[in-house]
């Protein structure tokens, strides 16, 4: 009878103490469950988006179905000698322009995939050739533009739809955790933050949220479009970032280990 009694009182303080294990496990799965449906929701609305971006990108580089270039008015050569000199020099011109191009990164306009920038530019050399007040101002028949280019590949399902945090952490208040540079920016948008740190990236302060930020690097098609979503991320957090603020991302190399029996990269 007493050992019974015992059982009961030893059952109900398992219970008791159980309770809030299970329950924070609960918690913790469907904060999981929500943060994978965002996920998915975010690959979808990338999906559609994308079609979009692409005719948008075509339309502001003139590239929409060989439309432009019926209208370049053609003229016959004056005098063939003059004309010979005049191409030379624009050559000459235009090779030093493209030299000035090459050198410093990055291009309006570029639709080149963000996984092949992140190939071609050393750690520290993204810049965004957008402004984005610039970007706005050309925009200003849509008030909403540049927070469109945040929402159409899934931002706002995790970050909120304007930025300003849902699960994971708000965009316009305070140091960003990873640093504030264009370079550190676009990285973590396109690999996400496991990959970020993988290669060799620290964060400056652990985030309020700890779950990783996903890799959006296949989702958004082209650097143009990453540069147009980073512009809208500064749009929303100056007074915390600004110019003079400068964090870049810390960066140490990884150290290259040589799988066994093969020997070290030669460099
Ligand atoms: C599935 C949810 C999810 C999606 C979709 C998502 N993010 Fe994130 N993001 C996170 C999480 C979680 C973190 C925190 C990661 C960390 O601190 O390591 C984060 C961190 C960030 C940060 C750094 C915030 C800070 O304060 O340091 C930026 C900037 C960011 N995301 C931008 C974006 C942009 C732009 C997109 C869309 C292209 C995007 N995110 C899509 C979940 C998401």
């Amino acid at each position: 009878m007493i050992q019974d009694k015992r059982l009961k009182v030893a059952k109900a303080l398992g219970l008791l103490l159980a309770g809030p294990f299970v329950a924070s496990a609960v918690l913790a799965t469907a904060h999981i469950f929500e943060f994978e449906i965002a996920a998915a929701e975010a690959a979808e609305a990338a999906e559609r988006a994308s079609h979009r971006f692409v005719r948008i990108a075509q339309a502001e580089t003139g590239e929409a179905d060989g439309e432009a270039s019926t209208e370049l008015p053609i003229e016959p050569p004056a005098d063939p000698v003059a004309e010979g000199e005049a191409e030379a020099k624009d050559a000459a011109e235009t090779e030093v322009v493209v030299e000035e191009e090459e050198e410093k990164c990055c291009k309006k306009g570029d639709r080149t995939p963000p996984f092949k920038l992140l190939a071609e530019t050393a750690p520290g050399e993204l810049n965004n050739p957008y402004d984005w007040r610039e970007l706005a101002a050309e925009n200003e028949k849509d008030p909403d533009y540049l927070v469109k280019q945040f929402r159409a590949p899934g931002c706002g399902q995790c970050h909120g739809a304007n930025g300003g945090g849902k699960f994971c952490p708000t965009l316009n208040k305070g140091v960003w955790s990873w640093g504030n540079t264009d370079d550190v920016l676009f990285r973590l948008i396109a690999l996400g933050s496991v990959e970020l740190e993988k290669q060799g990236w620290t964060r400056y302060q652990q985030g309020e949220i700890k779950a990783p930020m996903p890799e959006m690097g296949q989702v958004v098609k082209t650097s143009d479009q990453l540069w147009r979503i980073v512009s809208y991320i500064r749009s929303i957090n100056p007074g915390a970032n600004p110019p003079e603020k400068v964090l870049p991302g810390k960066y140490t190399p990884p150290i290259q280990v040589a799988p066994p029996g093969e020997a070290a990269p030669a460099e």
